[in-house]
This record gives structure tokens, sequence and C-alpha cells, in this order.
């Protein structure tokens, strides 16, 4: 099969499209023809900064496609049957073998490269806002980082749940793609001090909770934060070592969570949220926002894009 590979960590220039053998199917798993792939923020981070485990690495987290073989063990799945997947490698290739507890069937009418977007988008936001977050109607939330993945996903969850809805988010565009989404201040990081904006837009009070997939951004997220309030830390978009300091959280009685996904997806619970919010996606209620397609066979091109400062959402690759 092709593939996009790579030996040494790097810029996109470090991919090779390249024949490799095909996976092997698990007993306990599913190998998939894949139709797209969407680029997570954590491939671009993986491939930008970690030692492949071996040579010849093929990336990747969030892959959908038609089921082409099937292990001994699995009973619920079946060749032609379309699915999406997750794990934590090999999703930039033209067949995927995965785990089948790791696989969703693709509802009638979700596309497949919304179908690829989805789980770790909204699965992942919905766990930071809800299972983590515990947002409740009427409170207020910081979603960091609105125009990514998780961003896009949250601000629509955080809406429907009756949040009033702030996120960072740069570019007029980007802005007005938001707003009909549930967004109801962008606050531009680049060009405001995001506490005082903050301490206008809520009089003072601060949000209830913040939703921080930049890591870069945690001071910030912590001074907008109201006495009591959470803040769930899910990422390290802004690329920066941690440095920050706990003692005022500790003075203002603020809680600090955590969110791995690597070890969620597979509970029941959270694997049961991810097949409702497909459905609900297929019913046309959430929005997940593809930016630009690109063939498999530019993956380098596509990662760079992906990297750039003005995507809204996913960018996605056809094998
Ligand atoms: N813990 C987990 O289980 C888990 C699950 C999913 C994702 N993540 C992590 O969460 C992060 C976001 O994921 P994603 O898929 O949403 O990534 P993404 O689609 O690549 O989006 C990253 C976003 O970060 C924004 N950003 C970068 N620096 C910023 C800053 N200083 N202030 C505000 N925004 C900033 C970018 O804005 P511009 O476009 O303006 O540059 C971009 O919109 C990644 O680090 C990913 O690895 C973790």
């Amino acid at each position: 099969m092709k593939a996009a590979i790579y030996d040494q960590p790097g810029s996109p220039e470090v991919f090779r499209y390249a024949d490799v053998p095909d996976p092997v199917c698990p007993p306990d798993g599913v190998v998939i023809r894949v139709r797209a792939i969407a680029i997570e923020g954590g491939d671009l981070i993986n491939r930008a900064s970690s030692v492949p485990p071996s040579p010849s690495f093929v990336v990747g987290y969030a892959a959908a496609g038609e089921v082409v073989a099937v292990g001994r063990q699995v009973l619920d799945r079946r060749v032609g049957q379309k699915v999406t997947s997750f794990d934590a490698a090999g999703s930039h290739a033209e067949l995927r073998a995965v785990v089948a507890s790791r696989t969703w069937p693709v509802p009638k009418g979700l596309n497949m490269s919304a179908a690829s977007a989805l789980p770790i988008a909204f699965g992942t936001a919905y766990h930071c806002l809800f299972a983590r977050g515990g947002l409740k109607r009427g409170e207020t939330v910081l979603i960091q980082a609105g125009a990514g993945g998780v961003g896009v996903a949250a601000i629509q969850l955080a809406h429907r749940a009756g949040a009033i809805v702030l996120a960072t988010v740069t570019g007029a565009e980007r802005v007005s793609r938001l707003l009909p989404l549930g967004l109801d201040y962008a606050i531009d990081h680049r060009s405001v001090d995001i506490v005082e904006e903050i301490d206008q837009i809520t009089r003072g009070r601060g949000v209830d909770l913040v939703i921080d997939p930049v890591g870069a951004t945690l001071q910030a997220s912590l001074a907008v934060l109201r006495p009591e309030g959470r803040l769930v830390f899910v990422g390290n978009a802004g690329g920066s070592t941690l440095d920050i300091d706990l003692w005022p959280a500790l003075q203002a009685n603020q809680s600090l969570f955590g969110v791995f996904m690597g070890t969620q997806f597979e509970k029941p619970e959270v694997y049961g949220t991810i097949s409702r919010l497909l459905d609900q996606a297929a019913l046309g209620d959430l929005d997940v926002i593809v930016d630009r397609i690109f063939p498999l066979a530019d993956v380098a091109k596509a990662h760079a894009y992906a990297e750039g400062h003005s995507r809204l959402g996913r960018v996605v690759l056809i094998p």
C-alpha cells in the first residue's frame, strides 16, 4: 500500500509518500480501506517533535473507510461496513489495521471526511466540557484555540448546552463562520489582552470554566477564571514548555483538570457519547468543519497548510 512515512521528526518535508507492506489484521481488529484521514492537532505535534518508534513510521490518529478484513474474534463488524477509527498511529495510509473497539459505524448521511474528523475533536470537546468541566446551562465558558478542531467542536457543544461561549480566535472570516455555530464573544488573542477583555465582558466576575488546548495560555486561563472556577487542560498547541504559577489558583479555590483521551475513548460512556455525536452530525445538528481536502500524496503540503494560521476546523487527506 501507499503511505505517508518518515524516519525523523521535523517540518512537513520529512514525509515520503512511499510503498510499505500492507497491515495484518489482528484477531481482535479490522483492516480498513481508508477513504478520509483527518489531520489532528496531535498529528502535527507528533510529526514535528516525536522521534518515531520505528523507521518508515506511519503517523496519524484518525481515519474513516470501509472494512476489508475482520479478525476472527470480532463479531460486530463486517466486510464493506463504513467505520471511523482512532488509534495512536497509522492513519496516513491507504489501509489501516485497528482494534475493533476503536471503530464506530458511520451513520447514513455523514460523509467520510466529516466521519474521520468527528470522534477525536467532538469526543474530546464533550469530555472536557461535561465529564471533566461539569458545564451547566447559563454558565460562561472560555474556549482557548476556538478555530482548531477541538475548539470548533467545543463552541457548538457548549452553545447547545445553554452556556455563554467566549473563544480566542483570530481573523474576521473565521469569526464570521463561528458566530452562527454559537460563539458569543470572539477574543483576538494576538491584538488584545485577554485578561482585560474578559474582565470587561464578564463585568469583573470571570468565567466559570476554561477549556485550554494551548498550554502556553494556562496562566491567562487561570487569571480569567472566577474564584472556585474550573480549568480543563487538554493540549499543548502553543508548543512551549509549561511554566505556570499555581499559587493564585490555590488562593482562589480553583480546580485544574487534565484530560488525556487516549485512555478514555473505549470506556463505554465515552464510546457511546461519540456514537451519539456521529448520529447528530449525520442529522445536520453538528457542523464538522472541513477546511480543505488534499490527496494523501500531497501530505507535506497538507501538513504545512494545517500548521498555518488561517485554517478553521480540520484539514483532510484522501488516499
Ligand atoms: N489530551 C488529549 O487527549 C487531546 C485530544 C485532542 C487534542 N489534543 C491536543 O489539543 C490541542 C488542540 O488540538 P486540535 O486538534 O484542536 O488542534 P488544531 O486543530 O491544530 O488547532 C490548534 C489551534 O491552536 C491555536 N493556537 C495556537 N497557539 C495559540 C495561542 N497561543 N493562543 C490561542 N490559540 C492558539 C491555533 O490557532 P491559529 O490557527 O490562529 O494559529 C489553532 O486554531 C493539540 O495540542 C492536541 O494535541 C489533546
